[in-house]
C-alpha cells in the first residue's frame, strides 16, 4: 500500500479502531477465549478480539489463517492482525542459546541461524519475533544472561545486528523473513542484585558508553521494532520514560519503527508506584511513545477517555497507529495477510538437512574448552564412559525454545552412537562382553537426576518426587561404568528451568546431587572430561581443578549432540571464546573484564593491603572474557603499526587510520582456529575509562606450523567515548592497543591521537 493510502486509511478509522490497533492480546484470547489482560466482561472481551491489532503466541499456518480470516472479516477496514512470537534461538531447528552464540565470536553464523529461524517461523505463521535481546549482562545471578550474547558492548552489537539482518533479510515483505524486535530497552541487564524485574541505577555515562551501544547497532541494522524493558532506569520505569524513548530512541537513534511494551509492563507502573492507576499508566506510556500495549488493559480501557478529556493529545494516537500500519504494510500484510504462512511449505522446510548442518556448525563453534591437560581431548580409542544426566538428555534447548519438539534433538549419546568407529552400550555390563567391535567402545550411564530432591524451579514448582532411591541406583551403575573406562566423559549442567526469565539465583553452582556424582566419578576415573550444560557462567567449585578436561556446552539446541561429539572426537578443534566472565565465586558478581581503572589498582605481586581487592578471592574472573583453548597452540608477535600517530580533525598531523598487525602462528600439530582480539585503552582522559575495551576481532584458521598476519584498522571514531562534554568524541593523547587471544592479554603497542 502506498503511503498516501495508509494515511487515508488512518483518517477513515474511528478512534476506537485506532486505539485497538495499539492493543496486543495473548494467543489464549483466540485459542481458548481466555485473556490474562484483566478485561473480564464479555462485551469488552469480544470487542478486543474483533479489533486488537496484534496477538502474541499463536503458531501454525492453518490456525493463523483461520484466525486471520475471521478477524479481517470483522475488522471494519479489513486491516490484518499481526502475529508475534518469541523465536529466540530457534523455531524448530534450535541453535545454541544466545550466550552460546556469543561464544562463537562469529556474527555470520548467527545471521545464518536467524535466517533459518525466520524461514521456519514465517512458514508457521509468525510475522514478528521478539529477538534479538541485546541487554549487556555482567551478573550471572540473573537468569536471563542466557538470552544475551554477553558482557561486551562491541560483541553484543555485532551479534545483534547480524541477527537482525538474518531475521529481516533484504525486505521483511519477503515471505521467508520476519520483523525483528530489539529488546529490552534499556539497561535490563543491570537489574540490581541480579534479580529479575528489579530496578536499575546507571549513570548516564555508563548507560551511553556501555549499555546503549548494542541496541544502537541493532537498531541501525534496521530492526522494525523495539521492546521496552521491565526495569526502572534511575527511578523511571522504561515504559514511561519519555527521555529514554523519545529523546534517545527516537531522536538520537533515529528509530521510527514500532515500540512495544514488554508483557504487562505498562500496567506495572502502578505497583512501581509511578502511576496511580492504569489510566495514568496509559497516559505516561503513550506520551513516552509506546505504540503497543502488550497484554494489559491500560490502553484499551483508558485511551479513549484520556483523549476525549484532553489529557492526551490525539496526535499521539495517530502517530502510534501509523507506525503500526506501516509495519503491517512493510510486512506486505495488506497484500498477503498470511505473510506466506503455509503448512506444506513449513513441513517441507522445517528441520531441513541444511538447517541442521548450520545448527551443528554453530554448536561446535560455540563450545568453549577451558582446560585440556595432557591432551585428554580429543578422545582416544578405547573404553569411554559417557556418564551424567546430560549424556542422553533431550532437553538441550532453553525455556525460550517455544516451538521445538525435543524428540528431534540429537543427544550426545545418539551422536556417539552414529559415529562409525563407536560401539555403544547402555548401562551395566550385561555379561555378554563388550570388546572387539570397534575402536571406541562407549558405555552410557545417567548417574543422577539433574536436580536435587527439593529444588525450587523457575515457575515455583517443587521437584518433589522422591529421587533418593533412583539416584542410588543410577550412581551405582555409573560407578561400575566409570571403573571400566579409560576415559570418562561426565555430562553435567543446570536444569532447563534454572535459566531464562524469572530464574535469578544467589547460588550459581551445580545442584548438589550432580556434585556428589562428580566426586564419586572423579575418584574412579582414570581420565575425566567434564562437560557443562549451562545458560549462565557458573561457580564451578573444584570441577576445573579436578577435571583433566573441561568443556562449556551452553544450551546447545537441536544439534547439540552432533556438535559436541564433533569436538570430543577431534573432528573439529574447538574455537569458542567466553562471551561472559566465569567467576571464582558468586560474590564477585557483577564481574566483567572492561572495568573502570581504579586509583588503587591491586599490584600483581607484594603487599596488596589498602588496594582494591577481596580478602578471600581474586579480583579477576576465574576464566575471563574472550578465553577459550583449541586443540593446538598458538604464538602471537608483538603488534606493529604503520604509524604511531592518528590524526584528529582536519589540520592535524598523522594518518587518518593506522593499521596494527600481528603475526599469528599455529605452533601445534593440528589445524585450528584462533580468535584474535583487539582491545584499546585510553590512557588519560576527561573521564576514567575502562582498562580495556574490545574494538575488533578476527578468526583465523591455521594449519600446523602455518603463520598469518592479522591486521586491524584503527580510526578516530573507535576512540570516541561519552566525554565530560556529554557527547561522543575522542580526546587527543596516548592510547594503548592490545592484541591477543583473550581479554587478559598484555601484548600491547602505544600510539597517539593528535
Ligand atoms: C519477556 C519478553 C518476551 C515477552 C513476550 C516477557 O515476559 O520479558 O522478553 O518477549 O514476555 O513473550
Amino acid at each position: 500500500m502506498k503511503k498516501e493510502d495508509l494515511l487515508a486509511l488512518l483518517n477513515d478509522m474511528t478512534p476506537e479502531e485506532k486505539i485497538m490497533q495499539l492493543v496486543q492480546l495473548p494467543g489464549s484470547a483466540f485459542e481458548s477465549d481466555f485473556a490474562v489482560t484483566g478485561i473480564a466482561d464479555e462485551a469488552s472481551f469480544d470487542k478486543l478480539k474483533k479489533l486488537a491489532g496484534s496477538v502474541l503466541g499463536i503458531r501454525g499456518a492453518e490456525k493463523v489463517k483461520a484466525i486471520q480470516d475471521e478477524y479481517m472479516a470483522g475488522q471494519p477496514h479489513h486491516i490484518p492482525l499481526l502475529f508475534m512470537l518469541d523465536v529466540i534461538h530457534g523455531h524448530d531447528t534450535v541453535f545454541p542459546c544466545p550466550l552460546g552464540q556469543g561464544a562463537t565470536f562469529e556474527p555470520e553464523i548467527s545471521r545464518k541461524g536467524a535466517e533459518i529461524q525466520a524461514k521456519e517461523a514465517a512458514a508457521d505463521g509468525i510475522q514478528v519475533t521478539f529477538s534479538p535481546m541485546v541487554d549487556l549482562v555482567r551478573d550471572a545471578r540473573w537468569g536471563r544472561v542466557m538470552e544475551s550474547t554477553g558482557e561486551d558492548p562491541y560483541l553484543n552489537g555485532e551479534m545483534a545486528s547480524a541477527m537482525v539482518r538474518g531475521y529481516q533479510g533484504e525486505s521483511v515483505a519477503d515471505k521467508e523473513h520476519v520483523a525483528a524486535c530489539v529488546k529490552h530497552f534499556a539497561g535490563y541487564g543491570a537489574s540490581e542484585a541480579g534479580r529479575d524485574y528489579n530496578s536499575v541505577e546507571l549513570s548516564e555515562y555508563t548507560l551511553r558508553d556501555q549499555y546503549l551501544k548494542g541496541y544502537d547497532k541493532a537498531i541501525s541494522a534496521g530492526a522494525k521494532l523495539v521492546m521496552t524493558s521491565f526495569n526502572t532506569l534511575n527511578g523511571i520505569p522504561s515504559s514511561g520514560n519519555k527521555w529514554l524513548m523519545r529523546d534517545i530512541l527516537r531522536k538520537e537513534m533515529n528509530f521510527d519503527g514500532v515500540l512495544i511494551s514488554d508483557w504487562g509492563a505498562i500496567g506495572e507502573m502502578v505497583p512501581w508506584g509511578f502511576a496511580k492507576d492504569l489510566k495514568e499508566a496509559a497516559k505516561l506510556a503513550i506520551e513516552a511513545g509506546v505504540d503497543i500495549d502488550m497484554c494489559t488493559e491500560s490502553y484499551a480501557a483508558n485511551l479513549a477517555s484520556l483523549i476525549e478529556d484532553g489529557k492526551v493529545d490525539g496526535e499521539l494516537l495517530d502517530e502510534a497507529v501509523l507506525r503500526i500500519l506501516n509495519l503491517k504494510n512493510d510486512l506486505g500484510l495488506f497484500e498477503d495477510p498470511y505473510h506466506g504462512a503455509s503448512k506444506e511449505r513449513y513441513e517441507a522446510i522445517t528441520l531441513s538437512k541444511e538447517s541442521r548442518e548450520i545448527a551443528r556448525d554453530a554448536v561446535r563453534k560455540s563450545l568453549v574448552l577451558l582446560k585440556n591437560n595432557e591432551e585428554t581431548l580429543p578422545l582416544r580409542d578405547g573404553n569411554i564412559a559417557l556418564i551424567g544426566p546430560y549424556a542422553s538428555c533431550k532437553n538441550l534447548h532453553s525455556s525460550w525454545a517455544l516451538s521445538l519438539d525435543p524428540e528431534k534433538t540429537v543427544t550426545v549419546m545418539e551422536a556417539a552412537g552414529e559415529s562409525k568407529d563407536v560401539s555403544l552400550f547402555l548401562g551395566m555390563n550385561q555379561g555378554g562382553g563388550l570388546g572387539g567391535l570397534n575402536k571406541k567402545i562407549v558405555r552410557v550411564a545417567k548417574g543422577s537426576t539433574i536436580l536435587d530432591n527439593d529444588t525450587v524451579l523457575g515457575f515455583g514448582e517443587y521437584h518433589n518426587e522422591s529421587l533418593d532411591e533412583e539416584n542410588e541406583k543410577l550412581l551405582n551403575e555409573a560407578i561400575e561404568v566409570a571403573e571400566w573406562a579409560d576415559t570418562v566423559v561426565l555430562c553435567l549442567g543446570e536444569d532447563i528451568g534454572q535459566s531464562g526469565e524469572s530464574t535469578s539465583r544467589t547460588n550459581i553452582m551445580l545442584p548438589d546431587i550432580q556434585m556428589e556424582l562428580f566426586y564419586e566419578i572423579r575418584r574412579r576415573a582414570k581420565k575425566l572430561v567434564t562437560l557443562i550444560f549451562t545458560g549462565r557462567p557458573l561457580d564451578l567449585e573444584c570441577i576445573p581443578d579436578l577435571s583433566d578436561a573441561l568443556l562449556i556446552c551452553w544450551r546447545p539446541g537441536t544439534e547439540g549432540g552432533h556438535g559436541i561429539w564433533d569436538v570430543l572426537s577431534g573432528e573439529f578443534s574447538p574455537s569458542g571464546k567466553l562471551p561472559m566472565s566465569f567467576p571464582w565465586a558468586v560474590g564477585q558478581a557483577p564481574i566483567h573484564y572492561n572495568v573502570f581503572a581504579t586509583g588503587r589498582p591491586k599490584p600483581t605481586e607484594g603487599v596488596t593491603n589498602f588496594t582494591t581487592r577481596y580478602l578471600d578471592c581474586p579480583n579477576e574472573a576465574r576464566y575471563p572474557f574472550g578465553y577459550g583453548l583449541t586443540y593446538s597452540s598458538f604464538d602471537i608477535s608483538k603488534p606493529v603499526s604503520d604509524n604511531d600517530v592518528l590524526k584528529k580533525g582536519e589540520n592535524a598531523t598523522g594518518a587518518d587510520k593506522i593499521n596494527v598487525t600481528v603475526k599469528v602462528t599455529n605452533t601445534g600439530v593440528v589445524a585450528a582456529t584462533q580468535t584474535v582480539q583487539l582491545y584499546i585503552r585510553d590512557l588519560v582522559s576527561s573521564r576514567v575509562r575502562p582498562v580495556k575495551e574490545l574494538k575488533g576481532f578476527k578468526k583465523v584458521r591455521l594449519l600446523p606450523g602455518e603463520s598469518k598476519d592479522v591486521s586491524f584498522e584503527i580510526n578516530e571514531e573507535m576512540l570516541r567515548f561519552w566525554t565530560i562534554n556529554n557527547k561522543f568524541e575522542s580526546e587527543e593523547g596516548d592510547f594503548r592497543v592490545y592484541v591477543g587471544f583473550d581479554s587478559t592479554t598484555e601484548n600491547f603497542y602505544d600510539f597517539k591521537l593528535s
